[in-house]
């Protein structure tokens, strides 16, 4: 659809474009994934003069028209935090977090849950769900609880962080427990979807998701005043990767910057479906039983695995693999040397930077995709001690600065 409108759906697979949006987010002829060009005219400067916090700032960019009244709870602009002393360790001069989970619900899935829920509402959807390893889930029902619709929210039964499967209680969510992992919710979301049109789907095969999280590209690029030479960032479904990818590419169409930055995917070491297709050379094939510590990305068939090809492959970029050790030590460094809390999965990309050996004087961002107070399960225990001797037992144990 083009036209007046401002902005059409293409199919990724056989660039058709889409007339209409189904149920389940694909091509009506291949069920390839859809994507959204803005072809309305943007003045690339003043894209970044506009007044106001987070993502809608950058409205001329996505794909409403102009009166569509956002359904927002101030969504993006988070923090680039430089990182040196995780830097000095790895090798690095210009390392930097981009600070997610400064979000409303603590991740970065806010800036797409803002953007497609406002899709939602002016479609008048009765209900919305997604499959979700828990972020998404508690994303999800915040702004259907601001939007004023109902959540569906469908989870493995086991693995899901308390705090973020405590968020999506909270926030007035229906929550269903699937017995299997994410992709097997994810299929029974799409089986839904496809059998009962009262339900709109939001994971981020909903193409209005990937466009509220390009606008994470154009973020980085304000706060540095530069294009990173790098972006290093976890892989789960692959929807974060493809929609920073397509954010630098449109400030390139713009005219606003003139290179564009390499796209590192990162996955756990026991699932990492995408990993090993691109290391391998061989065609993507999805894994049955993923595992890994870092629940947020335990996932064996990531549904945007094309885009993420496209994202690593066009930015000259690649794919990295990191252990649960590994990742949980990035984790604690980030904690204890960056004050940086993050959850496991975010610190993936952190870990990575310890074998990838980029140049010491590249401008690195890596993605700080969710809070690490959604799940503090393996934080340590406190040093008891008794009243009448507190002030003591305390002095005596602490070495260090006086
Ligand atoms: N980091 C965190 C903290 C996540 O929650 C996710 C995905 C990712 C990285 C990977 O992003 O899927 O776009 O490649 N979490 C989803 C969820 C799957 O349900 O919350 P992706």
């Amino acid at each position: 659809m083009s036209g007046p409108k401002g902005w059409e759906l293409v199919c990724i697979g056989c660039g058709t474009p889409a007339e209409t949006e189904l149920p389940d987010s694909t091509c009506s002829t291949c069920r390839d994934l859809l994507e959204i060009r803005v072809t309305r005219k943007i003045d690339g400067r003043s894209l970044f003069g506009g007044d106001g916090p987070g993502i809608w700032r950058f409205k001329h960019a996505l794909p409403f028209a102009p009166g569509v009244e956002p359904v927002s709870i101030g969504e993006g602009g988070t923090p680039l935090v430089r990182t040196d002393r995780f830097a000095a360790r790895v090798g690095l001069h210009n390392l930097h977090a981009k600070n997610d989970g400064q979000n409303p619900t603590g991740s970065f899935k806010d800036r797409g849950m803002s953007v497609a829920v406002t899709r939602a509402k002016t479609l008048g959807a009765k209900a919305l769900i997604c499959a979700s390893t828990g972020n998404t889930a508690a994303s999800l029902a915040a702004y259907a609880a601001k939007a004023g619709i109902d959540a569906v929210v469908v989870v493995p039964r086991a693995g899901v962080a308390s705090g973020k499967l405590g968020q999506a209680f909270a926030y007035g969510a229906k929550v269903f427990g699937v017995d299997g992992n994410f992709d097997q919710a994810l299929a029974t979301v799409f089986d839904l979807v496809r059998k009962d049109d009262r339900f709109y789907l939001m994971n981020s095969v909903n193409p209005f998701r990937i466009e509220g999280q390009k606008i994470t590209a154009y973020e980085i690029y304000e706060q540095l005043a530069r294009v990173p030479d790098y972006v290093v960032l976890p892989v789960g479904n692959a929807g974060n990767i493809s929609a920073i990818w397509k954010g630098f590419k449109e400030l390139r169409e713009l005219g606003i910057i003139g290179s564009v930055p390499k796209m590192i995917g990162v996955q756990a070491e026991g699932a990492a479906p995408l990993a090993a297709a691109i290391s391998s050379g061989e065609p993507f094939r999805p894994l049955a039983e993923p595992r890994t510590v870092a629940s947020a990305i335990r996932i064996g068939n990531p549904v945007s695995w094309k885009k993420a090809f496209s994202a690593i492959g066009e930015s000259g970029g690649r794919a990295a693999v990191v252990s649960d050790e590994e990742i949980m030590d990035a984790k604690e460094t980030l904690a204890q040397e960056e004050g940086l809390l993050v959850e496991a999965a975010s610190a993936a990309p952190f870990a990575a930077l310890v074998k990838l050996k980029l140049p010491r004087g590249a401008t690195v961002v890596c993605i700080a995709t969710g809070n690490g107070l959604k799940d503090l399960s393996d934080h340590g225990g406190t040093h008891n001690i008794e009243p009448a001797t507190n002030a003591d037992s305390i002095a005596s144990s602490v070495g260090g600065r006086r």
